[in-house]
């Protein structure tokens, strides 16, 4: 292999002359350094150069994933409000195809761009060899009211903030000189030059990705709050917090607190590691860029991979974004945390809490994700506490809620609505491709069942929520789907499966619906949009959404498809099917990457025409952030409480 002999290579030249290996590889001169001066760390993702076979290897598992992409002629025209995302996908495979790139990280960074842009943070390419830094600006921005007027400003919490990112970040500021400290809840009047807004809608447009509605993007470009695995924290937002260290610096036109002059100031960026170890470019390659032992999917009927699967049950299925940055999330500054006590089942995913008017239960719901079984011992435990002490009325806060299992979105309206109410999932469909027919054909005929396969039929349920049998070929027919011009083949509908639940919910709804109310920042992904669609589409819900851009309208969900498959797990699929060898499928990924896709669409209750990821329901309530909320989340409850509630 090239990068073993260069590795090689470089290791004896080094035990020749040290340090003439490190001045001339790039990688060399920034190993081992957890924060990079970001024109050093591009120089080191530049060191690889274009290589053909990649290419067209990356491009073939590209264009076949996208063959099972739901949403793909939505594309071609997508409806307003979300025409923004319109594009051509196969004519961009086509332009990437015939594009010269100097180097891997070009050719890898055009594909990324292009997925980003479409905006479905289901739907992308993930190069992991570049993807490895993230560049942070000591100047996270906030978008709050003042005196009656939204603005941009410095996010005023910043001297408690940015040390939370650690004394090696901090003190490359204090060694340049530069004092970010006096900046803190300055006011910014201009960002590069342009309207501080205008810059927002930039980074919008071009960096933020993952939510198809550019109102929520705006939110994701400000820094928020939000819960990061299980913890509170502080995100950097999309402007401060860059997924390639690609800018060396931001200027900004502003007024600092306690002055009256506006004045330029050229901030630092300085970026983050948090890719695998690596002393040279050689080792950068093979930990971080080859294709490694989890990139590709495995054939789990293989005697090899049997105990891969040793869990009976149905595979869990996700909807869920992926956010970088919580790859190396930062704390939300202790006094911001909520004040009242936690009440149980907060130590998961779920914060709960009784605010101090002892009539309103709030659940901070962070994610879908983490232990299955836990959050659904959590939401009982809240519930019952709020019961004991006599609540009357719920407030749930999804604040950057990315999703995760989308039958922990269904077990919580459940829980919420009572399971007399019936199934709480959407329908669905995914798409019948001529080798998705054949996955499902195949399937079938050797007696492949759910705990091994997302495409066996018993996963799923007929309308009238009995499971299908593992022998049902549910695109058998296919159903044809007019959209934009084009015709594309569908499965039936059906239901998910989720019941029985680990915890049984009630038979009846633990609150009067209409004291249910939901807050977030609309960046609310996946299985999050699907809860908050179900909950607005079936019990008419409350949902207040705060910031977005002052005067334009917001959706109040991000990104709402209905399961997301990563590369290895279509792939997973197309082995276990037996179906590697045909001449449809895709061959092994030999790159370390993730191309992802939206592989099943949720389809509306109020319009079954239509996606729901491509229903515009702008939120109803809308407020902004305030210095008094927009980083304190009970302070934000207390104020929601106030005007959703009588
Ligand atoms: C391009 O990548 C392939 C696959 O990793 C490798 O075999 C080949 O040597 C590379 N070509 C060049 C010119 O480096
Ligand atoms: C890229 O273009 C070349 C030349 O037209 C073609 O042979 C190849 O199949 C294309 N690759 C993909 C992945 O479409
Ligand atoms: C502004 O002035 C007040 C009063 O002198 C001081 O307490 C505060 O720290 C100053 N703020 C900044 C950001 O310099
Ligand atoms: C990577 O390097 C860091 C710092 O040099 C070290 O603390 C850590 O243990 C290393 N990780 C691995 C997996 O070798
Ligand atoms: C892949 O290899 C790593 C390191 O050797 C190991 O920790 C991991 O469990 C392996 N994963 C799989 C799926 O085999
Ligand atoms: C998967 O299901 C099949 C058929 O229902 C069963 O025979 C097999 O034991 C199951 N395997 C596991 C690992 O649960
Ligand atoms: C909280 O959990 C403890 C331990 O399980 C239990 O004893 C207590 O009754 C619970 N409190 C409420 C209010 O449900
Ligand atoms: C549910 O629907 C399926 C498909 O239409 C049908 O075969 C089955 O008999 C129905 N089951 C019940 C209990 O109605």
């Amino acid at each position: 292999m090239l990068w073993t002999s260069l590795t090689t290579a470089l290791v004896g030249l080094a035990a020749v002359a040290h340090g003439t290996a490190a001045a001339s590889d790039p990688c060399a001169k920034i190993a081992g350094q957890t924060f990079v001066v970001p024109s050093d760390a591009m120089a080191c993702l530049k060191s690889f150069p274009f290589n053909e076979t990649l290419r067209q290897n990356v491009l073939t598992v590209i264009s076949t994933v996208f063959d099972f992409y739901t949403f793909e002629y939505y594309y071609l025209s997508s409806p307003a409000p979300f025409q923004e995302s319109t594009t051509n996908i196969r004519a961009d495979i086509a332009r990437i195809n015939s594009t010269k790139y100097a180097t891997d990280y070009d050719f890898n960074r055009a594909l990324y761009d292009f997925t980003n842009q479409l905006n479905d943070g289901h739907t992308r390419w993930l190069p992991y060899c570049y993807d490895t830094f993230q560049n942070l600006l000591p100047t996270p921005i906030v978008n709050i009211e003042q005196n009656g007027v939204w603005g941009v400003f410095i996010a005023p919490d910043l001297t408690e903030f940015i040390p939370l990112v650690g004394t090696q970040y901090t003190d490359y500021f204090k060694s340049i000189g530069f004092n970010w400290e006096r900046l803190a809840g300055a006011q910014v009047l201009q960002i590069e030059g342009q309207d501080p807004y205008a810059y927002v809608d930039y980074i919008a447009d071009t960096i933020s990705g993952n939510y198809l509605d550019h109102g929520v993007r705006v939110n994701s470009v400000f820094s928020s709050y939000r819960i990061s695995s299980t913890s509170f924290s502080q995100r950097f937002g999309d402007l401060a917090g860059a997924p390639f260290p690609d800018q060396n610096s931001l200027t900004f036109t502003l007024i600092p607190v306690n002055s009256t002059l506006p004045e330029t100031v050229t901030v630092p960026f300085l970026a983050s590691y948090a890719g695998n170890n690596f002393t040279d470019s050689g080792s950068y390659w093979t930990n971080n860029c080859a294709a490694n032992n989890e990139t590709n999917g495995v054939d789990l009927l293989a005697s090899s991979s049997l105990k891969k699967r040793d869990q009976p049950g149905r595979r869990l299925a996700r909807a869920v974004i992926v956010d970088k940055s919580q790859t190396n999330a930062v704390g939300l500054p202790s006094p911001y945390h909520p004040t009242a006590p936690p009440v149980n089942g907060s130590t998961g995913v779920i914060k709960s809490y009784i605010l101090p008017d002892h009539k309103t239960g709030v659940m901070f719901v962070g994610s879908f994700e983490g232990d299955y079984t836990q959050f659904q011992t959590d939401t009982q435990a809240a519930i019952t506490s709020f019961q004991k002490a006599g609540v009357s009325r719920l407030l749930i806060d999804l604040s950057n809620n990315g999703g995760g299992y989308v039958c922990l979105g269904e077990f919580l309206i459940s829980y919420l609505s009572g399971t007399n109410f019936g199934y709480t999932g959407f329908r669905s469909t995914s798409r019948a491709n001529p080798l998705a027919i054949k996955i499902v054909q195949n399937l079938v005929a050797k007696g492949i069942t759910s705990n091994y396969s997302y495409y066996a039929p018993d996963n799923w349920a007929f309308l009238n929520d009995t499971e299908m049998p593992n022998t049902y070929d549910y695109n058998s027919p296919s159903v044809p789907l007019f959209i934009n011009g084009q015709t594309d083949a569908s499965s039936q509908r059906f239901h998910d499966l989720c019941t029985p639940y680990d915890v049984t919910p009630p038979a009846n709804p633990p609150f009067d619906l209409k004291n249910v109310a939901i807050v977030s920042n609309g960046d609310c992904a996946s299985t999050c949009s699907m809860f908050s669609t179900s909950m607005y589409e079936r019990h008419g819900t409350k949902i207040a959404v705060f910031g977005g851009k002052p005067g334009e309208t917001m959706e109040y969900k991000g990104m709402a498809g209905n399961q997301v498959l990563e590369w290895a797990d279509i792939d997973t699929e197309v082995k276990t099917a037996g179906l590697k060898d045909d001449p449809l499928a895709p061959p092994d990924l030999l790159v370390s990457g993730d191309l992802r896709h939206n592989w099943r669409t949720a389809w509306s209750y109020l319009d079954e025409s239509r996606p729901i990821a491509y229903v515009s329901e702008p939120a109803t309530y809308r407020y902004p952030y305030t210095k008094e909320t927009y980083m304190n989340p009970q302070n934000l409850w207390t104020f929601a409480v106030n005007q959703l509630f009588d």
